[in-house]
C-alpha cells in the first residue's frame, strides 16, 4: 500500500453525527492513507456532504474521532481544501486574483497563482472576469484556487456534477495528472460509478449512514472506460449501489 508525505493520513474512527433526533452518519470508520484516492457513492441523502464538512473540521460530529497523521482534529482542518460543483467564484475579482485569495493575497502570490492556472491550462484567462469564463473554465480555476497552497488533502463534492460529458471526462484527466504530481490524499463524493472507478484507488458506498461497501480499483491508469474489467467493476458497484446485492463488500482495506 502507497504513502507519502505529501499527503494526509486520514483516520475516522466511530463517527455519528445526529441533525436534531435525526443520525445520519452512525458510526462510520475508514483509514485512508497519505496519498490514497477515495471516491464516495451513495444515495442523495445519506450523507456524503456531512462526512466531507466533518472531514474539513466545519462540523462537530456528535460522537468518534478523526484523526490526520495521529493528531486529532479538533477545529478547521489547515490541511484540507474544498471544491464543490459550483466554481464560488468571486465575481468582483479577475481569475488570478480568485486564485490569490486562497493565498491569502500574500507575498509572492501572483507567481505561485500564475503556477497554478498554468497547471490547469488557463493561464491566458488571468485578467478576465470569471462571468466570461465556461462552466469547465470556471471549474478549472476553482481547481487551481483549491491547489494553489499546496494542500495536503483535497476534498471534492461533486465537482463536476454540472459539466458536460466531454469536459468532464477532461476534468477527470486534468484532477488525475495533477493527482499524480502532487501526491496529495483526495476524497471524492460523486453520483457517477464510471468517473469513481476511473479516478480512485478505492470506493466507498454509504448506506444508511455507515459504510456497507468499500472496495480497491486495480485496474492500471489511465483507465480506458469500456473495456472488459472496467465494465464488470462498475456493474459490480452499482449493483451494490442499487442494492441488487443484499451482503455488505468490505475488502481487506482497511489496514495500513
Ligand atoms: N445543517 C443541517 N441541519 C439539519 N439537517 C442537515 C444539515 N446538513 C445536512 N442535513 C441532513 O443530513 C442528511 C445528509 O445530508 P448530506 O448533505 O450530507 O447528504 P448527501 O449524501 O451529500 O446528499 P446529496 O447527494 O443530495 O448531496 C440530509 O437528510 C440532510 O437534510
Ligand atoms: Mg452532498
Amino acid at each position: 500500500m502507497k504513502s507519502n508525505d505529501k499527503g494526509i493520513h486520514l483516520k475516522i474512527k466511530n463517527l455519528k453525527k445526529a441533525f436534531g433526533n435525526v443520525e445520519v452518519l452512525k458510526g462510520i470508520n475508514l483509514n485512508i492513507p497519505s496519498g490514497e484516492f477515495v471516491a464516495i457513492v451513495g444515495k442523495s441523502g445519506c450523507g456524503k456532504s456531512t462526512l466531507l464538512r466533518h472531514i474539513a473540521g466545519l462540523e462537530k460530529e456528535s460522537d468518534g474521532e478523526i484523526f490526520q497523521n495521529s493528531e486529532r482534529l479538533g477545529s478547521i482542518n489547515k490541511h484540507a481544501r474544498f471544491m464543490f460543483q459550483d466554481a464560488r467564484l468571486l465575481p468582483w475579482e479577475r481569475v488570478l486574483e480568485n486564485i490569490g485569495v486562497g493565498l491569502g493575497l500574500k507575498d509572492n502570490w501572483k507567481e505561485q497563482a500564475l503556477l497554478s492556472l498554468k497547471q490547469v491550462h488557463l493561464e491566458e484567462r488571468a485578467s478576465d472576469w470569471p462571468s466570461v469564463l465556461s462552466g469547465g473554465q470556471r471549474q478549472r480555476v476553482a481547481l487551481a484556487r483549491a491547489l494553489a497552497t499546496k494542500p495536503k488533502l483535497l476534498l471534492l463534492d461533486e465537482p463536476l456534477g454540472a459539466l458536460d460529458a466531454l469536459t468532464r471526462i477532461e476534468m477527470q484527466e486534468l484532477i488525475e495528472t495533477i493527482w499524480k504530481e502532487q501526491q496529495f490524499t483526495a476524497v471524492l463524493v460523486t453520483h457517477d460509478v464510471a468517473e469513481a472507478i476511473t479516478l480512485a484507488d478505492r470506493v466507498i458506498l454509504i448506506e444508511d449512514g455507515q459504510v456497507s461497501m468499500d472496495i480497491r480499483v486495480t485496474l492500471p491508469r489511465p483507465r480506458e472506460r469500456g473495456g472488459n474489467a472496467f465494465g464488470k467493476l462498475e456493474s459490480k458497484v452499482l449493483s451494490q449501489v442499487m442494492k441488487k446485492n443484499q451482503q455488505p463488500l468490505l475488502e481487506d482495506v482497511t489496514t495500513v
